[in-house]
């Protein structure tokens, strides 16, 4: 199958694909996503085979609005949800709530008694959804495993041949995916950290719980996806978190067998001796964000055995940084 990249005002040709029962990447305010028709099970299992993921692992259900929700979520959540709904959508926030029985697969829920839901800030993909009328699963358009794609061609790099089409709507804004709230749970509790952070949910609901931070080895993690290997290049990464160690763990790793990429923000990399490749992540926690999976892909495609990057406190908008970058390093911490 030879994978169509559409223009984002390509919106027909994109519903007639999913239309047809074929697969198309999507872009959003986080990553792209990868689209199908959440109505067909046949369908939705295309998607787990085209990235390579774990059919336990249930998969976001993407919606031109609150009224969309409302045809497969359990009525009873929609005071809370429509709280959120209405401070936060469109916008990086997945809610969790029960469904009513019956109305979504399987292949979407995983077998759960809830579903995912999402209005992602993207016009082209809002378009998309009204004009195919239906809502969308999506999980991230990556290989399953991989850093998730913030640009087509880290989808094409992935998936091409897998899938019809890639709806182009150029690099997406915040980076990192979603923020995850669960409502079906006594407390309303984040299982992915997101760009809206607990602060911004304080402001509009009572109660959060952080329950990410609490996942321990052995554990079974709330969100299915959060037990898997994640974002990590082939690369080995390695945390650097105070930006003072960076010469030291530059002299360090230089001496190693294969070569070395430094990806951290402009005021540490002017101090990169010229002859190390480097990826500039810009100059705050928000480009970092925004930049950090095109820099593993980036590195990668450059051959380095090894990737130094920088880490930012764990805090804020800090927290989705931290989180991916830490699966991506599988934990590892540069110690000086
Ligand atoms: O920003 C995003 O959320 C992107 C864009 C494309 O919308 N999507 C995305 O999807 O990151 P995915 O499939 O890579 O991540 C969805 C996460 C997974 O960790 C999954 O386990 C969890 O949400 N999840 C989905 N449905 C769930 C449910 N019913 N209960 C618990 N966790 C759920
Ligand atoms: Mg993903």
């Amino acid at each position: 199958m030879e994978t169509e990249i559409l223009k984002s005002t390509q919106i027909q040709e994109a519903a007639d694909y999913l239309a047809d029962g074929q697969l198309v990447a999507f872009p959003t305010e986080t990553v792209y996503g990868l689209g199908a028709d959440a109505t067909r099970p046949d369908v939705v299992k295309e998607v787990y085979a085209a990235k390579g993921r774990p059919s336990d692992n249930p998969l976001i259900v993407h919606v031109f609005g609150p009224e969309m929700v409302w045809e497969y979520a359990d009525n009873s959540y929609k005071p809370l949800a429509e709280k959120l709904m209405k401070a936060f959508w469109p916008g990086p926030l997945t809610i969790i709530m029960p469904i009513q029985p019956g109305k979504l697969s399987k292949a979407v829920t995983g077998g759960l008694t809830t579903a995912a839901f999402r209005m992602p800030n993207n016009q082209a993909t809002l378009d998309l959804i009204k004009t195919f009328g239906k809502p969308i699963v999506g999980p991230s358009a990556n290989t399953s495993g991989k850093p998730s794609p913030t640009l087509a061609k880290h989808v094409y790099h992935d998936l091409h041949g897998k899938i019809a089409a890639i709806l182009d709507d150029g690099p997406t804004k915040l980076g990192v995916e979603s923020t995850v709230i669960d409502l079906s749970v006594d407390v309303p509790t984040i299982l992915r950290p997101g760009m809206i952070t607990v602060d911004d949910l304080l402001k509009v609901i009572d109660n959060v719980n952080s329950d990410h931070h609490k996942v321990k080895a052995g554990e079974v993690p709330k969100a299915p996806g959060m037990k898997y290997k994640h974002y990590a290049p082939s690369a080995q990464v390695v945390i650097v978190d105070d930006k003072k160690d960076f010469a030291k763990a530059i002299s360090e790793f230089r001496q190693k067998d294969g070569s070395l990429g430094v990806m951290a923000v402009d005021d540490v990399l002017k101090d990169v001796p010229s002859d190390v490749l480097t990826y500039s992540l810009g100059e705050d926690i928000f480009s970092a964000s925004r930049d950090l999976f095109a820099g593993l892909r980036q590195l990668d495609l450059d051959g380095v055995k090894f990737i130094l990057a920088q880490g930012f406190p764990n805090a804020d908008h800090g927290e989705a940084y931290s989180n991916r970058l830490d699966k991506s390093a599988g934990n590892t911490h540069y110690k000086n």
